[in-house]
């Protein structure tokens, strides 16, 4: 039997009550954390959301209790009312923030009995994920577990004082809404009322705050709910949230300067970090070149180097084919893993650029005297000379190489030093933050399947005003007004100055295969509004989960949301997506193909 809490009001939380209160009275409720049972003395730990305060029942103060204290057990819900002492010498706890004192209890109700949890509740709890997913309400009992979201909500307190105090105005937009063009899959939702049409989720709320730029809000930002029908991974959800901003009369850098402010009030004020201003910027060329990344992590070294002009004339037809077909050959210098990494090592690595494209991967082991390397024999002497001056090579080093399309060699080495970087475990027990804006993307991309050119970012994107010119020339190298901003490898955040101007809005329509019937369609109340006055503008969003995740220090932001979806886009805990009643497809005139099912 549970009792009420008739009569009992608690006092504060656990951890609440600290050495001056010793010799007043408290009233604290919470979980039972453990128990300890020392024959005539029973220690509890209260846990509650702020932490733990220890209660102890003494046989010899009131038989009763301590009898009713015996029958308690882990995860049950009490309220405790007694005196606060200071603990004795030997039951001190440094670690806890109550650790010096304690309550006496005087009084005891049990709010609720608890099963055995089907999960480990310790802090370093071994229980796979799936299972802490299924009963997840439990699983955000665990402090280790609470701390992220702790740190969640100080991180959006932090982002709305900041927007708010710098003019920003907080405005919901719709979720059941029209196709957006962030590039993913769309989740779609029926209509009753309009039997086979359906809104689409936002995979961001684009084109409604670009509407209340034209609305003349000037200044807009929301904390939102974004949703993207995509491959799961560590760092992306079906659902996520983004906190979003837009601002009108401003360039890239009024965009960039406003939001490394916050990005410096955000990690002083939730991480007690400084990070000084301007942030660090690099081209996406820059990027690309030096990395093999657009977002790149640039806390170590091992940088691409680029030997195609070294090469391209090299009988070695794997290295100048590859420069001749207009691609290039590349090579990272794993420093010191000549020595280090067996043939086995090695040959995993190889195996390892072949997810990125690589169709192999040449290597130089360098020694006191001599190379080992399986390409010496098609290479000159003089060229593994410039070769080793070229990546600065000492004995010990090992040279991999890759050649082939840009893109492959960028992607294949690029993955290849964040591999040695974890192999190495040079960014382990690393808790530095380095934030890097990436600028100056390509506008567009092409796509090789669907053989037509496709927007980096979104159609909205501004290219920039020199290379204008190149739009029916060269669409491939025209450079956008778009940003990343970058931590520690991973992206935080993204966006870009938008087109203002419909004529060059309508060419890039055109360039991207859309025919004004077709960009009507899709954007048409947004290119109509254009025509009513709209002010130069431009934003960004950031993925506030990867921020708290790379705050937190976790590996994947399903640590800080608190029901996340699992790799096939399921929820462990309620068995969404599922199948619903004949009756309500009825309604929507959905027939399932039961063929696909
Ligand atoms: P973008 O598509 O780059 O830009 O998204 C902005 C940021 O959102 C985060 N993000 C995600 N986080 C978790 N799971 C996902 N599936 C996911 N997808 C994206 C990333 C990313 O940097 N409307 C533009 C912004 C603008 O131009 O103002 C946009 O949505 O951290
Ligand atoms: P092959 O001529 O195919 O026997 O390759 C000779 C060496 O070049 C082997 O060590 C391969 O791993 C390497 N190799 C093959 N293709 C590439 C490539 N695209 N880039 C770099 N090295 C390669």
């Amino acid at each position: 039997m549970s009792e009420s809490m008739e009569g009992m009001k608690r006092t504060g939380r656990c951890t609440g009550f600290t050495s001056s209160d010793i010799g007043s009275k408290a009233t604290v409720m919470g979980w039972i954390n453990k128990r300890r049972n020392l024959g005539g003395v029973i220690f509890i730990d209260v846990r509650d959301v702020s932490g733990i305060m220890q209660v102890v029942f003494k046989s010899e103060l009131n038989i009763d209790l301590f009898n009713k204290a015996e029958t308690l057990r882990n995860e049950y819900v009490i309220a405790v009312r007694g005196e606060i002492i200071k603990r004795d010498k030997e039951t001190i706890n440094p670690n806890l923030k109550t650790g010096y004192i304690e309550i006496v209890a005087e009084e005891l109700k049990i709010l609720s009995k608890a099963e055995t949890p089907p999960i480990d509740m310790g802090e370093n709890s071994k229980t796979n994920e799936l299972l802490r997913l299924k009963y997840r309400y439990l699983d955000l009992r665990r402090q280790s577990v609470q701390k992220n979201f702790i740190l969640r909500h100080k991180a959006v307190k932090v982002a709305r004082d900041f927007f708010d105090e710098n003019g920003f105005m907080d405005i919901e937009t719709p979720f059941m809404t029209k196709s957006t063009p962030e590039g993913a899959r769309d989740y779609l939702v029926p209509s009753r009322v309009n039997k086979g049409s359906f809104y689409a989720l936002p995979q961001s709320p684009q084109i409604f705050k670009q509407l209340l730029m034209v609305s003349g809000f000037d200044r807009y930002m929301q904390i939102v709910r974004c949703f993207r029908d995509e491959d799961l991974r560590a760092d992306r959800q079906p659902e996520f949230t983004q906190i979003d901003i837009e601002m009108s009369f401003a360039d890239e850098s009024d965009i960039i300067g406003i939001n490394e402010k916050f990005v410096k009030r955000l990690m002083k004020d939730v991480m007690n970090v400084d990070i000084n201003l301007p942030l660090r910027t690099m081209t996406y060329q820059e990027a690309m070149d030096r990395f093999g990344s657009d977002k790149p992590e640039v806390r170590f070294g091992m940088e691409l180097v680029d030997l195609s002009g070294l090469l391209k004339e090299s009988g070695f037809k794997v290295f100048s084919g590859a420069v001749k077909n207009g691609g290039s050959v590349r090579a990272v210098n794993a420093k010191g893993c000549g020595g280090k990494f067996s043939r086995r090592e090695i040959d995993a690595l190889v195996e390892y650029v072949k997810i990125y494209g690589a169709k192999g991967m040449a290597w130089i082991a360098v020694e006191e005297n001599e190379i080992k390397s399986a390409i010496k024999k098609f290479l000159s002497e003089e060229e593994v000379e410039a070769i080793l001056k070229a990546v600065s090579a000492e004995p010990g080093d090992l040279i991999c190489f890759i050649a082939d399309k840009n893109k492959v060699v960028y992607d294949s080495l690029g993955a290849l030093r964040l591999e040695l970087a974890r192999k190495l475990e040079l960014l382990k027990n690393r808790d530095d933050f380095s934030f890097l804006w990436v600028t100056h993307f390509p506008l567009l991309e092409y796509d090789e399947e669907e053989k037509r050119w496709t927007s980096t970012h979104h159609p909205f994107t501004s290219p920039l005003d020199e290379d204008l010119e190149k739009l029916e020339s060269d669409p491939g190298s025209i450079r956008a007004k778009a940003y990343d901003l970058i931590l520690n490898g991973v992206e935080l955040g993204g966006g870009s100055i938008r087109i203002h101007r419909r004529e060059i809005q309508k060419k890039l329509f055109n360039l991207l295969g859309f025919n004004d019937k077709e960009a009507h369609e899709r954007f048409g109340f947004l290119l109509e509004a254009f025509e009513y006055g709209v002010p130069p503008h431009g934003g960004i969003a950031y993925g506030l989960d990867r921020l708290i995740m790379l705050l937190a220090g976790e590996k994947s932001i399903r640590e800080v949301i608190a029901f996340p979806k699992i790799q096939n886009a399921s929820c462990p805990m309620t068995n969404a997506p599922s199948p619903v009643d004949l009756k309500q497809l009825k309604e929507l005139a959905i027939k399932l193909d039961e063929d696909e099912l």
